[in-house]
């Protein structure tokens, strides 16, 4: 069944208050629940339909009359009441069993504790409500269970009140002030020790924090901890956005389909994004754990005060706050690092959704299930849409926006189009067309050209955008792409910009709105040929086309004085070099580098004024994945080998001068150190070691072995195992990987670690290995993050034994999602993705995809999340 957009309409009631009480068992729950329920407006004697599933209604009562099962109708989805008042109170009791609740949505068991993940639609699996988000209500929430295992009790808001119960029971109830939809329900019991500090807001309030974690893990929570209080400063300095209650807490949970939820007052998070220690999670898991802890925290404004009218417009709160947590770690980090990394995950993952089957627009105009919709598209596509709002308005107007945004519609459940009015309205500007990023799906491709006119002394740019055809959408119009561009000389100086017919000059960098379909920008006093440096910072998401030679590539990369546009030179020129040696591997020709890339990555490895890990950024050559993305038709074996051998004669080439920089940067056996500057020196060692350990040299292997042995960090350390496990050497690999297991047994974050490391190796043999890693009593397939460690990473990572050519990692995966579709729809229908792109190959792969695909359909009892995803993968 599909939902629409165009038909929303108010809910014909509202519910102002919400009473709960649960009942915790080992073999079941009982959910009471109390509604002050008040009809809509003037709609007239409407019934009443609740959503609901998987329950077992046991009571209904309307006001102090208990109802008969003829007074009612149940179905598989839904309660329909036929009140006669406009007001009144509803009770109703639910029966559930959350033990066997492996769908992890609504309230479940994860090792021994109860949480609930109400986002989108969970909050139906727990009891009848109105559970849409336009719905919003005040909650009270009594939990009542066992003292003895569940210790800690928590919800939404405050404690008011707690006690002892007979027969070893305890209770606690907790009071939400504020109006909330149902989804930002939680609720958690647990036995959770407890990480507690506190944070004083600039108006004064001093807010209690606290982080549950199981006892094991109680090391593990300072970085989520300072996380949380340096993002707590931050949305004051940048949005003006205090904290609203007295406490805010954080608890982790080792199964959970996602990284994080907002729920108020109670984040709810999996374990992965917040558990760091340097002996077992790396800097990249730290920097997740930073950008996570500060999106659910910025929800707090940009979700829950502000929340969605309906999930067509889940972009409005994802979008924004996937923007913000990224300013945030920029504002924390280096920020063009933080932009490449960002940039190089848009255009690997993102610009394939856009280009599959499931493409759709920011704000989509139908689902069937909307669970499939927390997409990249939604949140990372969603997020470049709200940074060309800021780069368009400037920091300044966007603040005035984003102000009038919250003042306007605090405690509301709004658009899209509200959001964009506010920062209208708040600015003077007409952002009309501007919108149709958010209607129109696909990735536009805007080709430049440019042309000087030394007599006249202009240098005209000619802009051209285009939009490939998505499902649904044949014909596109122009969107508005900020362009921000600079034109150098021939000395990589920036050139002074003035537009013909502009009374004043633009500065030596400046954004361009390119508005319609061709456009030309004519610039004067242009006294010689410039080069330009065009959509620096990643102004837009597109695909830009430029007619650059290697050379031009090769001269920007050495010297734009935009460090973000340096590393993007070098990429193109990477990408530009490999596609070409993919078509001489293809016509089996031999492969001779271009001296040029090895010039490049030498002047860069030479370079010690710039940052270190800028350098690594650099280095690191474009990954197969954003090369299958580029190609029409992709050879997945090809790209696979081109890219091998390049990293090769790379690392054969300059061994000397890799080795003399990574000698430089001193040892992993140093003590380890969380700041900026180190974790550069770590991201650069170790993509050297990389390099370093393709030349085959005894040198290498033993630096590898003693950095595995020594390392002080397991940031150091998984590098090591990387390197070792696609070395060729068997003895070493094995004997790493089992210490490795061993020591780690008990840490299931890192056992995750050694899972993906394994499942990632392009090595031959791939499927084997980790057909036989899921017989290891560390792997289990109702845990998400094992799975996606394992099945997830090889899949996605692990291209050429996934793609290989008889099929057989297809089979697999299909199998695996099979075995999924009932225990956890969400995690099934996410794992599919990578067959789903079938499109991409040659016909022979094509066929055994689709294949796969269609025995995925004829199972008899598919879910709507896997349903959807693959039948329309095949429409
Ligand atoms: N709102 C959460 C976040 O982005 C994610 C919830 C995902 N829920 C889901 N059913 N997919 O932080
Ligand atoms: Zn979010």
């Amino acid at each position: 069944q599909t939902i629409y957009l165009k038909d929303y309409r108010q809910p014909d009631y509202w519910i102002d208050e919400t009473h709960l009480t649960f009942e915790l068992f080992e073999d079941h729950a009982l959910v009471h629940s109390r509604l002050f329920i008040r009809r809509n407006g003037d709609a007239g004697l409407v019934p009443l339909v609740l959503d609901g599933q998987q329950l077992e209604l046991v009571s209904v009562a309307l006001g102090d009359q208990t109802l008969a099962p003829t007074d009612y109708q149940v179905d598989e989805h839904s309660l329909t009441l036929h009140p006669q008042a406009a007001e009144f109170e509803l009770a109703i009791t639910t029966r559930i069993e959350p033990q066997n609740n492996t769908a992890l949505e609504g309230l479940y068991k994860s090792g021994g504790m109860f949480c609930t993940q109400c986002e989108a639609e969970g909050f139906r699996k727990i009891t009848y409500y109105l559970d849409r988000p336009d719905v919003m209500s005040r909650f009270t929430t009594t939990i009542l269970a066992d003292r003895g295992s569940y210790p800690i009790l928590l919800s939404n808001g405050n404690l008011i009140a707690s006690g002892e119960h007979e027969g070893g029971r305890h209770w606690a109830t907790w009071e939400d002030p504020f109006p909330k939809p149902s989804y930002l329900f939680a609720l958690v019991a647990g036995d959770l020790c407890l990480i507690q500090d506190s944070y004083t807001t600039l108006s004064g309030r001093t807010i209690d924090l606290r982080i549950y974690v199981e006892p094991e893990n109680r090391e593990q929570c300072g970085h989520a901890m300072d996380s949380l209080k340096r993002s707590m400063r931050w949305d004051e300095e940048v949005y003006g956005r205090e904290y609203d209650l007295d406490i805010f807490m954080i608890v982790a949970v080792n199964d959970f389909n996602m990284g994080a939820m907002e729920n108020k007052g109670l984040n709810i998070f999996n374990s992965s994004c917040v558990l760091a220690h340097p002996d077992t999670a790396t800097d990249m898991a730290f920097q997740r754990v930073e950008s996570v802890v500060a999106h659910e925290y910025f929800h707090n404004w940009s979700g829950n005060r502000v929340t969605c009218r309906d999930w067509f417009q889940l972009s409005l709160k994802e979008g924004f706050t996937v923007f913000r947590d990224a300013e945030f770690s920029a504002d924390m980090n280096s920020r063009t690092v933080k932009r490449i990394e960002d940039v190089t995950f848009l255009r690997a993952n993102q610009f394939a959704e856009d280009a599959g089957p499931m493409a759709h627009p920011v704000r989509p105009e139908s689902y069937m299930e909307i669970s499939n919709f927390y997409t990249l598209t939604i949140y990372e596509k969603g997020a470049e849409v709200v940074r060309m709002l800021h780069t368009l308005l400037g920091a300044e107007g966007f603040r005035k926006g984003t102000d009038l945004y919250f003042e306007r519609h605090d405690g509301q459940a709004v658009t899209c189009d509200d959001f964009i009015a506010a920062l209208e309205d708040a600015n003077g500007v007409d952002f009309t067309q501007f919108k149709r990023w958010y209607s129109q799906a696909g990735t536009p491709v805007l080709e430049v050209d440019g042309e000087f006119n030394a007599s006249s002394s202009t240098y005209r740019l000619r802009c051209r955008q285009s939009c490939p055809p998505t499902p649904g959408q044949s014909e596109k119009l122009p969107f508005v792409i900020p362009l921000r561009m600079a034109l150098l000389d021939s000395e990589g100086r920036e050139m002074p910009l003035k537009l013909a017919g502009e009374a004043h000059a633009r500065g030596n960098e400046t954004v361009l709105a390119v508005t319609e379909a061709e456009q030309e920008f004519v610039f004067e006093g242009i006294t010689e040929e410039p080069l330009p440096s065009l959509l620096r910072g990643f102004s837009a998401p597109v695909k830009l086309v430029y007619p650059y030679t290697r050379e031009d590539r090769v001269f920007l990369a050495m010297h734009d004085p935009d460090g973000f546009n340096r590393w993007e030179a070098a990429q193109s020129l990477a990408v530009d070099v490999l596609q070409g040696l993919v078509e001489i591997h293809q016509a089996g020709r031999p492969l001779l580098l271009d001296q040029r890339l090895l010039e490049v990555w030498r002047s860069v490895l030479a370079d010690a004024e710039l940052d270190q890990a800028m350098v690594a950024e650099i280095l690191r050559l474009p990954s197969e994945a954003y090369l299958i993305e580029l190609a029409r038709v992709a050879d997945v074996d090809a790209i696979h080998h081109v890219r091998e051998w390049v990293r090769r004669e790379l690392a054969n080439a300059l061994a000397e001068p890799m080795w003399q920089r990574f000698d430089a940067l001193g040892s992993a056996a140093q003590p380890w150190s969380a700041d900026a500057a180190s974790m550069a020196r770590r991201s650069l060692r170790n993509t050297l070691l990389g390099y370093l350990m393709l030349t085959g040299s005894s040198a290498a292997m033993s630096a590898c072995v003693r950095q595995f042995v020594e390392a002080s960090n397991m940031t150091d350390r998984q590098a090591a195992l990387v390197a070792l496990v696609n070395s060729p050497d068997e003895h070493q690999k094995h004997a790493a990987l089992q210490e490795f297991a061993q020591r780690w047994a008990d840490y299931p974050l890192v056992m995750d670690q050694w899972f993906n490391i394994q499942a990632s190796s392009p090595l031959p043999g791939g499927l084997e290995r980790v057909q036989e890693l899921m017989t290891h009593p560390a792997f289990n397939i109702r845990n998400p993050n094992k799975v996606r460690s394992l099945i997830g990473a090889f899949a996605n990572n692990n291209l050429v034994n996934f793609h290989r050519k008889d099929g057989a990692g297809y089979r697999f995966l299909a199998d695996r999602v099979i075995e999924l579709n009932l225990m956890n729809p969400q995690i099934a229908s996410r794992l599919v993705t990578p067959l789903t792109r079938w499109r991409k190959f040659d016909p022979a792969r094509q066929e055994m995809m689709k294949v796969e695909l269609a025995r995925i359909l004829e199972q008899d009892k598919l879910s709507p999340d896997v349903y959807e995803v693959v039948s329309k993968s095949l429409a």
